[in-house]
C-alpha cells in the first residue's frame, strides 16, 4: 500500500512528549516521528484487541522467527532463539549493562558528543565517566582511536558505549571503522556494548555492519553485546520494547540471571505483538519512510544553504536527525535555545550531548513536509538577523 506521509495527526493532548506544547510551537527535537505507524502493525494490534484476552504473554516462537529473519536477511547477522534477550528499551538496557561489565567506580568510555542517556546512565551507576571527543574530518565525525586509547589506558576503562549509527552526528561506522575499535578493545580487555537502534534507518550509499558480527568473526564475543529494537525504526516508542543480542553462552546466560534480580526480562503483550508484525510485515512501510526521511533531509539542506548558510551541517548517513553547527548565529547554548522556542519551533540543545555539541543543534526532520518547511521558516526568522 502506499502511505501518506504528508498527513498532520494532531497529537497535542494525546500525553505526547514531542508535542507537549499549550501553544503552536513546532517540534523539531525528540527522535519520534510523527508518521502513522505501518498498518500491519496496527491491524497486528486490532487483532488483539478484537480478540479481548489481554493475559500474560511469553514470546513465540514466530516472534523469535521474525526477529531472526530479519537481522540475518538485513545484515547478515546469525542469530539463534537462545542469542536474544527482551529488554523494556535499549537505555535501561545500557544500565543493565554496566552491571553485567563494570564495578561501582570503573571507567565507561563514551564518545563525545553523544546521546545524552549514554552519559547520565554512566554516573547515575557510579561509574566513571570517560569522554572521547569524536574528530569531525570534511564534515563528519570520527572516532579518533589515537585518544580512545590513551584514555583506556590512562583510565583502565573496562567497558566502551558504542553508538552505531551515531546519535546525534548521524554517522553509520565502516566495517573498517569498527574493526579499528575492536581492535583496540580486544588489546585491552574492554568490553563494548553496541547501541544499533538507528540501524534500520541507514540512508542510501551507507551500510550498517552488526558489532556483533565483527565480534564474533576476532573471538571476541564474549565481551561484546548488541542492543536494537523496533521502536525507533517504525515509530512505536509508546510501545516500548528492544532485544539484547550476544553471542556468548556464558555471557547471556549472566545477563539473563541479571534480568531476572529485578524480575524484568519481559516485554508486555502488545510490545511481543507490535515486534513481531514490525519484522515480519513493516518492510515496505519502512522503505517508504526513508525515501520520506530521504527527501527531506535535501529540502532542509537546501533550505540552510540557502537562507542561514553560515549553518554548518552535518549530512546524516543514518536516521532523521541533523546535526548543526550554530556558532555563526550565537555566543551562549541557553541562549540560542529559547531564539528558538521564542519563534516557536523546538530543536534539542546540542550541549546536552556533551562538550562538542557547544553552540550545535539537533533538528528533527521526520515530520510531514508542511510542518518541516514552517519550521525551517521560523528557525530563519530565529536566526537570521543575528549579527
Ligand atoms: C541511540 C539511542 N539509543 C536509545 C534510544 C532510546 O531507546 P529506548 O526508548 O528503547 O530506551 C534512543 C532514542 O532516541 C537513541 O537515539
Amino acid at each position: 500500500m502506499q502511505y501518506n506521509f504528508d498527513e498532520i495527526i494532531d497529537r497535542r493532548g494525546t500525553g505526547s512528549l514531542k508535542w507537549h506544547y499549550s501553544d503552536d510551537t513546532i517540534p523539531l527535537w525528540v527522535a519520534d516521528m510523527d508518521f502513522k505507524a505501518a498498518q500491519p502493525i496496527l491491524d497486528s494490534v486490532q487483532r488483539v484487541i478484537d480478540h479481548g484476552i489481554l493475559g500474560y504473554t511469553k514470546p513465540t516462537r514466530a516472534l523469535y522467527e521474525a526477529i531472526i529473519n530479519w537481522h540475518g536477511s538485513r545484515y547478515d547477522l546469525q542469530l539463534a532463539r537462545d542469542n536474544i534477550l527482551f529488554s523494556p528499551g535499549v537505555v535501561p538496557s545500557l544500565a543493565l549493562m554496566m552491571q553485567i561489565f563494570t564495578e561501582v567506580g570503573d571507567a565507561v568510555l563514551v564518545n563525545d558528543p553523544i546521546y545524552t542517556p549514554f552519559m547520565t546512565k554512566v554516573q547515575q551507576n557510579k561509574r566513571t565517566l570517560v569522554m572521547s571527543a569524536l574528530k569531525e574530518v570534511d564534515g563528519k565525525y570520527q572516532l579518533d582511536l589515537t585518544d580512545i586509547e590513551a584514555k583506556i589506558v590512562e583510565h583502565k576503562v573496562k567497558l566502551y558505549l558504542l553508538c552505531n549509527p551515531h546519535n546525534p552526528g548521524g554517522r553509520v561506522w565502516t566495517a573498517d571503522e569498527l574493526k579499528a575499535l575492536l581492535a583496540l578493545c580486544k588489546k585491552h580487555n574492554v568490553a563494548i556494548v553496541s547501541d544499533e537502534i538507528h540501524q534500520d534507518l541507514t540512508l542510501t550509499g551507507h551500510t550498517f555492519t552488526p558489532f556483533l558480527k565483527l565480534a564474533e568473526a576476532a573471538g571476541y564475543e564474549h565481551k561484546v553485546v548488541s542492543l536494537t529494537s523496533m521502536t525507533k525504526t517504525f515509530n512505536v516508542a509508546g510501545i516500548k520494547g528492544s532485544m539484547i543480542f550476544a553471542k556468548d553462552e556464558t555471557l547471556i546466560k549472566k545477563i539473563s540471571q541479571q534480568q531476572h534480580l529485578n524480575d524484568e526480562y519481559e516485554l508486555n503483550l502488545f510490545a511481543y505483538t507490535v515486534m513481531q508484525s514490525a519484522y515480519e510485515e513493516g518492510g515496505e512501510w519502512l522503505e517508504q519512510v526513508l525515501a520520506y526521511i530521504e527527501n527531506n533531509i535535501e529540502i532542509t539542506l537546501d533550505f540552510l544553504a540557502g537562507h542561514l548558510p553560515d549553518i554548518k551541517v552535518m549530512r546524516p548517513e543514518a536516521s532523521y536527525l541533523i546535526w548543526l553547527d550554530c556558532s555563526a548565529y550565537g555566543d551562549d547554548d541557553q541562549a540560542l535555545y529559547d531564539k528558538l522556542r521564542e519563534a516557536k519551533v523546538e530543536l534539542n540543545a546540542g550541549i546536552k550531548y556533551g562538550n562538542e555539541g557547544h553552540l550545535k543543534m539537533r533538528l528533527n526532520v521526520a515530520c510531514p513536509k508542511s510542518l518541516l518547511i514552517e519550521g525551517l521558516n521560523r528557525i530563519h526568522s530565529a536566526l537570521h538577523s543575528t549579527p
